[in-house]
């Protein structure tokens, strides 16, 4: 076994043996949390249990929890390159008590693992503890707990808010904390040669580090900024897996373990360019530290994108890319690393291996793409270089270093680096301004808002939708914000937005009042009704209720969520395996299917994946659901979706017969009873979404007939115009079209005929200038398209003929057309461009083009014979004539 694999083991047996049931890791991608872009801490799956919304039936956990730090409260992105100890993806070993065990516990077992399992040298180690402020009271429980262990007491340190107070997020649980801190010897020590030095714990010389922080989650922070005591006390630890790799693998950097050793050998293989732990290897630690979290981000269902955390996911790509080309990697590299990657982790984290084509594919076209706006932001920055040179200044402006960053993806610290190596600066609070600028613009475009999270605190409603349309009910909270009245119930029909599928519309009526329920959200067991009042007063918590769904609403989303598993069985088993969700929709008018493969499906693909899809409508499958273990519903071979957020328990929804069952899902959505429900599933689309990813549209039921009708109506349209009543409207069209063609040729000669009668009319009335034949005539409209073709007939017959036509088109507006024969022109004395822009000018217009042939026009017809009858003057002219 790997050491890492050991470490991660050990940690999770040591606690398993302390009756803590071992979780899996939740996806990077947050799931039911509007305030986190990425899953940035092992707590952030039990958000819910601290504030009181939700539950689990244990209560004390164990993991190792997959997290990204690139945003938000706690964001690394900067440290990571220079630091030897810093990710934007990193493993956080975990251990939680749910008002189990509190801090002397934790303490002690932290003690325990570290020195006695671990045996790391005490005299290396440190204690830190909260030493109090006006909000919260000194830790004292935890410095006791610390002193029961035997560390020394002068190695417990006393620190604030800023070390020891751990958050999640602006708003959430949060309380104080203890950190266990590790000295990594003075050679480590980065200010060794300042004169005063001293190396501290939580200093910022490098030499101490943290290696695992004990939280104990006490208080609530709401949007107002305020601490709330919270009902249960709860521990929330974590650890850092890889710096305790480095520490027991006794190696100089995270850097240097087996996590990123093979990932540096490769890139050292392509670039050449070997690895230092000083500065000239951050290019090396960018690339191999971001490539495991776009491939992270990628396993878990996140796609690069220009909005939220695919334009985090864009960012950080480009960021290792820009910082290739310092190490000379001009051309894609990135996707190289990743084969390296899952040989390392894919043991431990399977959906690397099982998205292993997904991740390449998608990293190498990111790349790519950015290969070709890359090029057009080095421009930019040459000539914004330029222009301060010109302008004497020293200072790139915020508005340009922005500029760089939001359209090339250029990161500030690289336009700044940029800009060092050519003694220049970049104004920093300005970028940093107009950042703050966009991330506001952002959040309000998409929700990332604290949202109410003390509203509905330690409520429960539960949902019947799966049965009821309808119920008799109780309010348990109200919030009014604006126009919006907020609503908690007891028992609730109304399905919150989830999965894909839309949120139920309907309505709330007691005795003297009425409000329509427009949207429904859930948050943890709370499920929210958005509801716009119609009749009476703001009802009060407490009051009796009749709710309903609309069901004319909801029975078509029932056919699209069935149809959408249908349609993913049919993909699999068409297109292939690799065929997985990612993304869907589920609305009342139509389904939307996103799913990985690289290729634009055939006709012919599609057109089998219709019909199969029809097949299992007609088969009238019947459609249940029952819940399960996760680990027994996976064991079973139950499709989960990537992204996708599963408790203990999962709701499986299960197509077809119990010995053949015809598709099973993991899945919390409503469905119709019988596949024969959906009575017809049309295919309307299949697009690309980005690399790797393609789009399917489709409709069902009343809408996929009425899509049929239409496509009929339209055929009937098509029928009637072309005339062909009781017969084949096909063979009819493809015969009108050999006709239009024959037709078309026809006319073509008789326009040749017609154009080579006038041209030898012309030409038999030419005048004699200097061995030049000059012939004009004004016609009554003829197009210029005409006049040209009659032009080239007089080239064609006279290479020494010039003439000039024109003709009034419409009654603002003429247009002249010169010809000059091939013998005249390599005389160089006339041309056609110029002749008929001296012609046009008579009339008032103007033109040109090439020597042989130019047209002009004017906004005079009636001037035309003016440019006519001056036409053989100005020929004579141009030949030095008269
Ligand atoms: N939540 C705490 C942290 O992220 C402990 O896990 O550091």
């Amino acid at each position: 076994m790997n050491k890492s694999a050991e470490i991660r083991n050990q940690f999770i047996d040591f606690f398993r043996e302390k009756e803590h049931t071992v979780i899996p890791s939740a996806p990077v991608l947050p799931a039911d949390d509007p305030t986190l872009l990425f899953t940035n801490a092992g707590m952030n799956q039990f958000k819910d249990v601290f504030l009181e919304q939700g539950s689990r039936p244990y209560s004390r956990a164990v993991n190792s929890q997959k997290c990204i730090r690139v945003s938000g409260k706690h964001n690394d992105l900067e440290e990571v390159g220079p630091s030897p100890s810093h990710h934007t993806f990193f493993e956080m070993l975990g251990n939680w008590s749910f008002g189990d065990y509190y801090k002397s516990e934790a303490i002690k077992w932290a003690w325990e693992l570290i020195t006695e399992v671990w045996k790391i040298d005490i005299d290396r180690l440190y204690a830190t503890v909260f030493k109090g402020n006006d909000e919260v009271q000194p830790d004292d429980e935890a410095r006791d707990a610390w002193l029961q262990t035997g560390i020394s007491p002068d190695r417990i340190t006393l620190h604030g808010r800023k070390d020891n107070f751990w958050e999640m997020g602006e708003t959430g649980p949060c309380g104080p904390c203890s950190e266990i801190h590790y000295d990594l010897g003075a050679k480590f020590c980065l200010k060794k040669d300042v004169k005063g030095h001293k190396c501290e714990v939580n200093g910022d010389c490098g030499r101490i580090v943290e290696l695992w922080n004990l939280v104990f989650i006490q208080y609530m922070r709401d949007r107002k900024g305020d601490l709330h005591p919270l009902p249960r006390r709860h521990v929330d630890t974590g650890a850092g897996l890889e710096r305790f790799l480095r520490v027991l693998e006794g190696v100089d950097s995270n850097y240097e373990t087996e996590l990123f050793k093979p990932l540096l050998t490769e890139l050292v293989n392509i670039s050449g360019v070997d690895y230092s732990a000083g500065d000239s290897g951050i290019p090396h630690r960018v690339a191999v530290d971001h490539v495991r979290m776009l491939a992270f981000s990628l396993a878990d269902g996140i796609l690069p994108s220009n909005e939220g955390r695919g334009y985090v996911l864009r960012r950080i790509l480009r960021r290792a890319a820009r910082y290739g080309r310092e190490i000379g990697l001009e051309t894609p590299f990135l996707f190289k690393l990743v084969d390296p990657l899952v040989e390392v982790m894919g043991e431990a984290y399977p959906e690397l291996r099982e998205r292993n084509d997904h991740i390449v594919g998608v990293i190498r076209a990111e790349e790519e793409s950015f290969a070709r706006t890359l090029g057009r932001g080095l421009e930019l920055f040459g000539g914004v270089i330029e222009r301060i040179g010109k302008e004497k200044k020293s200072v790139i402006s915020g508005e340009d270093a922005f500029k760089l960053y939001d359209t090339y993806g250029f990161p500030l610290d690289l336009t700044e680096l940029m800009a060092r190596e050519r003694n220049l600066t970049v104004d920093g609070d300005r970028f940093e301004q107009l950042m703050k600028e966009q991330r506001i613009r952002a959040r309000g475009e998409s929700k990332f808002e604290g949202s109410s999270a003390e509203f509905g605190m330690g409520l429960k409603s539960e949902f019947i939708g799966y049965t009821h349309r309808d119920v008799d009910t109780e309010i348990l909270a109200v919030e009014k914000h604006g126009q919006s009245i907020e609503v908690i119930l007891d028992k609730t029909p109304f399905y919150a937005e989830a999965g894909g599928q839309v949120a139920d519309k309907g309505w709330i009526r007691w005795s003297d009042g009425e409000m329509e329920v427009v949207d429904v959200t859930r948050n943890g067991d709370i499920i929210t009704h958005h509801c716009h009042l119609k009749e009476g007063a703001v009802p009060e918590p407490g009051l009796s209720i009749k709710v309903a769904i609309d069901w004319n609403y909801r029975l078509p989303i029932q056919y699209n969520h069935t149809a959408t598993h249908l349609l993913h069985t049919a993909l699999r088993k068409h297109v292939g395996m690799h065929a997985n969700q990612a993304g869907s929709l589920v609305a009342p008018d139509r389904l939307r299917f996103d799913f990985t493969h690289f290729e634009k499906l055939t006709p012919e693909l599609i057109e089998e994946i219709e019909l199969n899809v029809n097949r299992a409508i007609r088969e009238d499958y019947p459609v249940k659901w029952y819940v399960k273990p996760f680990q027994e519903a996976l064991d079973s071979g139950i499709t989960a979706l990537f992204g996708e957020k599963y408790g203990e328990e999962v709701r499986v929804v299960h197509i077809g017969s119990d010995e053949h069952p015809y598709s099973r899902e993991l899945c919390g959505g409503t469905h119709v009873e019988r596949t024969g429900q959906l009575g017809l599933f049309r295919i309307v689309s299949e697009s690309a979404v980005s690399a790797g990813v393609r789009r399917i549209e489709a409709v069902t039921g009343e809408t996929a007939v009425r899509l049929a009708l239409s496509e009929k109506h339209s055929l009937e349209d098509i029928a009637d115009l072309l005339g062909s009543h009781g017969s084949d409207p096909v063979e009819k069209l493809s015969k009108t079209l050999e006709e239009k063609h024959n037709l078309e040729k026809e006319n073509e000669k008789l326009l040749e005929g017609w154009a080579k009668g006038i041209a030898v009319e012309m030409l038999s009335e030419a005048s004699q200038v200097n061995g030049v034949q000059v012939v004009s005539r004004l016609f009554d409209e003829v197009s210029i398209d005409r006049m040209k073709l009659i032009g080239d007939q007089i080239r064609a017959r006279d290479n020494r003929a010039v003439a000039l036509l024109a003709s009034p088109v419409s009654k603002g507006a003429g247009q002249l057309c010169c010809v000059v024969g091939d013998a005249v022109v390599k005389d160089g004395k006339l041309k056609a461009g110029d002749l008929v822009s001296k012609a046009a000018r008579l009339a008032g217009g103007g033109g040109g083009g090439r020597p042989h042939m130019a047209t002009a026009g004017t906004k005079y017809p009636d001037r035309l014979p003016l440019a006519v009858e001056g036409f053989t003057e100005i020929v004579k002219k141009a030949l030095g004539e008269n």
